[in-house]
């Protein structure tokens, strides 16, 4: 038997979702914030997209530089999801407070976070109302990458780094390479 639910109100069955942390520079200020609700839109050019909801700092950040970093992190980083995903900019400054190391990115001026794994540079293109989040796309045009954490077709590798996923309600896990399975249709 299945469980019926209309009327929904804890919607987030869909996970687990990687977690990447995403923001950027406007002026002096520096903010990121965990995203879990991120998608690729298109390969060529390649387009990736970020749901925020209004009330985030990163939010205003974001429309105001028009770019933002996407930075991917490791299972071994949960802390920093907790304190980039339960701590608002609007109420202190994240990179000071949990002493976040940033590193200059190449083409925008928005920074990029050392601590990732991967690291998308990207230049705003559209910003889309769905419901009560705001999806902004940019177009990726720089991508940093631990040279140890991908194959040279870009494919993670999952023995070296444990990629950060999310379950809802503050719960996280990561993958089980032994699990690892490469298919083809025969
Ligand atoms: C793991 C995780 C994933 C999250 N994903 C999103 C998301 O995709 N979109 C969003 O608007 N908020 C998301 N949040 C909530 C924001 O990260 C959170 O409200 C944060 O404090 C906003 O920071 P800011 O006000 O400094 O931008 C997530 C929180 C966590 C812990």
């Amino acid at each position: 038997m299945k469980k019926i639910t209309n009327g929904i109100k804890k919607f987030q069955h869909f996970y687990p979702y990687t977690v990447a942390l995403v923001g950027g520079q406007s002026g002096g200020q520096i903010n990121y914030m965990a995203c879990a609700w991120h998608t690729a839109f298109s390969f060529d050019p390649p387009l990736f997209g970020v749901l925020i909801s209004k009330k985030r700092l990163t939010h205003k950040i974001i429309s105001e530089a028009r770019e933002f970093t996407v930075n991917f992190i490791s299972a071994e980083r949960v802390k920093l999801s907790a304190q980039m995903g339960r701590k608002s900019g609007h109420d202190m400054d994240k990179i000071k407070e949990f002493e976040v190391k940033l590193s200059p990115s190449k083409i925008i001026k928005s920074p990029v976070i050392e601590e990732a794994y991967v690291s998308f540079e990207c230049k705003l293109t559209d910003i889309k109302a769905y419901g009560d989040h705001d999806l902004f796309v940019g177009e990726v045009l720089v991508i940093h990458e631990e040279e140890k954490s991908f194959d040279s077709e870009g494919v993670l590798n999952t023995g070296k780094t444990h990629p950060l996923l999310y379950l809802g309600s503050d719960f996280y896990i990561t993958i089980n390479p032994d699990t690892l399975k490469h298919v083809l249709p025969d």
